[in-house]
């Protein structure tokens, strides 16, 4: 077991923070390495936003009432971003089509990597931090607060900060039912019905839903209108 993987097997999102800065050393090393993540086609269609102040973070919460916001020491808006594109595109080009699902699963995937990348190299320095992905349902008031000009959308964010709290690693589904030899293999309802229960036993007091419950209250509903709306209001859709 190599030092990288230990960590990567001991992440748990942290959504309570000290209040302790994260020096600039830390967040240069925090965010370069981060950008290194793979990207479609080198484009590298995200920007991300460095949150420090207060106020902002304030009215972010606002917007977003999320306690790891207000309390993070850095908050990180990652960004879907063909605006470099279409300035690119435009030297060579007058038409510029990103709107589809081609040009959002390209920003939303590259933002992703690179989220993840950030997160895990924040944890190595011992911080932690936890995926804001609730932006989302306040796109255009986020888009708003943070300028976002056209060909931009707000995917998710990352609190981060010095952990003033530990979890347990949360279990994950079984591999073999994630992680298919050769062909995908439909799982039984019987399956979920296990993952329930193993949720139940990690969670214990603090399961108010079942994690099948939690799927029914994200899909049994139209999804909310507002990411839709900016996406168009941003030329994306
Ligand atoms: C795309 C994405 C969006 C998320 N959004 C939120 C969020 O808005 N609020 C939150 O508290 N956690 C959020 N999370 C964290 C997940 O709830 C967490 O990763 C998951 O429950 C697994 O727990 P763990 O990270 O502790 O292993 C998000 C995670 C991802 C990947």
């Amino acid at each position: 077991m190599t030092e990288t993987i230990k960590l990567m097997k001991a992440h748990t999102s942290v959504r309570r923070f000290k209040e302790q800065e994260i020096p600039q050393a830390d967040l240069d090393e925090i965010l370069t390495a981060g950008q290194m993540a793979s990207s479609w086609k080198n484009f590298q269609s995200y920007s991300v936003i460095l949150v420090r102040s207060q106020e902002k973070k304030d009215a972010l919460y606002e917007l977003v009432p999320q306690e790891a916001i207000r309390q993070s020491a850095a908050f990180l808006l990652f960004v879907g971003d063909l605006n470099r594109a279409e300035k690119g595109a435009s030297l060579h080009t007058d038409s510029f089509q990103p709107q589809g699902v081609e040009g959002l699963l390209i920003t939303s995937v590259d933002a992703a990597l690179a989220g993840q990348n950030t997160l895990l190299t924040a944890e190595s320095l011992g911080y932690g931090g936890v995926i804001i992905g609730l932006v989302r349902y306040k796109s255009e008031e986020v888009a708003a607060l943070f300028n976002l000009p056209d060909y931009t959308y707000p995917v998710f964010g990352i609190a981060l900060g010095v952990p003033n709290q530990q979890h347990d690693v949360k279990p994950r589904l079984p591999l073999n039912q994630v992680v298919f030899e050769e062909e995908y293999q439909e799982q039984p309802v019987a399956a979920i019905l296990d993952y329930d229960k193993v949720q139940a036993d990690y969670a214990g007091a603090r399961a108010t839903t079942s994690w099948s419950q939690r799927l029914a209250e994200q899909f049994g509903q139209v999804e909310p209108s507002s990411t839709r709306k900016n996406l168009e209001q941003k030329k994306l859709l």
